[in-house]
């Protein structure tokens, strides 16, 4: 199948990966050029290219890499609907789960649901976050934390993965959370004054899980009332040994030194970053590990959001995701987090478009997608806009035109 999409502005985000410092704004921009893909790659950039089985005419229109959601916790039952109306009369997030809410509340209404129907309920939501842009999707597990619940939820969305790449993606890159929450009941008393939950999960869901997903990314939410420091270096440091890479949520609400840790700890990502101390976002953007921030949390928890200007003006890798979840960001949709971080965090609207295509590949470990480059997956957008600032500019709406994944056109 080829395919040409002609007469478009196009960001080809060509050259380095990942982008650091001032050259996140550089979207390597052509004017007006045509596109060419086949089979399910990009074959050609140029302009006045042979005719293809497949046409568009963008007449100017943007065409750039699709979105690879790096961060969400998407698979998920239940709700937190009444949580909110709490959290809207001021709760703070990290009380209700001290009650034994929040996280620990999907814990229990995942554990009720079965492989089949989170399956099905994921499903709907990587639609969902297609049809918004996105044709990569993370999603990170954390909602079992026993090990048997764990390994449910990792089947769970490899079937919805395998049902997703059939029907024209996102393609989905899943992560196991195992240091999400902690259920007391489930992990007993801990020996030597230890924490029975986090030995228990380092001792058996840890080997389990590497077991049946080798190389899957192991991730950890190192908080007060969730993972401490020390025991989120134990799991990820394990983890490291097992031969798996590993991101971390640090600094949500607290400070608590885990950024230096992750450094050290050689870690694909921090994840968060909303309390970080000036001199942590300056050492963080001086190592190899990115920072992905998440600016929905601020727009629908508590209006604080992490100082991305300050890191990426230190040199750091940037990334952008959603972390679509129903505690913290019920949000699916890639433009409306650049939205809020081009309002919130301080960088510009391209800078936007890079954390969320180039740099957020490069976080999922994927050096295949998140440029127009001959040789690149065609995972691509056609958008309705003439001007990629645009993007940023407008919210609540959805700017894609056209979608190519991996080489198919979805619509136009
Ligand atoms: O990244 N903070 C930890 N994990 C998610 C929230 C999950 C939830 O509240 O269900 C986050 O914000």
């Amino acid at each position: 199948m080829s395919l040409v999409i002609r007469r478009a502005r196009v960001l080809t985000l060509a050259g380095d990966r990942p982008r650091r410092g001032s050259c996140l704004a550089d979207l390597g921009l052509l004017e007006r050029a045509d596109v060419a893909i086949r089979d399910g790659t990009i074959a050609a950039i140029g302009s006045g290219l042979p005719a293809a089985q497949r046409e568009i005419d963008a007449d100017g229109r943007v065409l750039m890499p699709a979105f690879a959601d790096c961060h969400s916790h998407a698979c998920w039952a239940g709700d937190r609907l009444d949580e909110w109306a709490q959290k809207l009369r001021g709760v703070p997030y990290l009380d209700i789960l001290r009650a034994g809410g929040g996280i620990m509340s999907t814990v229990r209404a995942v554990r009720s649901a079965g492989r089949a129907s989170l399956a099905a309920t994921l499903l709907e939501r990587l639609r969902l976050m297609r049809s918004l842009g996105s044709a990569t999707v993370e999603v990170k597990s954390g909602y079992g934390l026993s090990t048997e619940a764990e390994r449910t939820m990792l089947g769970a969305i490899a079937d919805a993965a395998a049902r997703a790449d059939a029907e024209g993606g996102p393609s989905v890159v899943p992560t196991a959370l195992l240091g999400h929450a902690k259920d007391a009941a489930w992990g007993g008393a801990g020996e030597d004054g230890g924490d029975g939950f986090v030995e228990r999960t380092i001792r058996e869901t840890l080997p389990a899980v590497s077991r049946e997903h080798p190389g899957i990314t192991i991730d950890a939410f190192c908080e007060v009332g969730a993972w401490s420091v020390d025991e989120t270096v134990r799991l990820l440091a394990r983890a490291r040994e097992l031969g798996h890479p590993v991101r971390v949520h640090a600094d949500q609400f607290n400070s608590l030194g885990m950024v230096r840790e992750a450094i050290r700890l050689g870690a694909r990502s921090v994840d968060h970053l909303e309390a970080s101390t000036p001199a942590d976002l300056d050492a963080l953007a001086a190592s190899p590990t990115a920072g992905v921030i998440l600016p929905a949390c601020g727009f629908h928890l508590d209006g604080r959001y992490a100082s991305a200007r300050r890191f990426v003006d230190a040199g750091g890798i940037l990334a952008l995701a959603t972390n679509l979840n129903p505690g913290s960001a019920p949000c699916p949709s890639m433009p409306a987090a650049m939205a809020l971080a081009v309002r919130h965090c301080g960088i510009t609207p391209a800078e936007a478009i890079a954390a969320s295509t180039v740099n957020a590949a490069h976080v999922l470990g994927l050096g295949d997608r998140g440029q127009i480059a001959v040789g690149q997956r065609a995972d691509l957008l056609v958008l309705r806009h003439r001007d990629e600032r645009a993007l940023a500019y407008e919210f609540g709406s959805n700017p894609v035109w056209a979608m190519v994944r991996g080489g198919v056109l979805i619509g136009a």
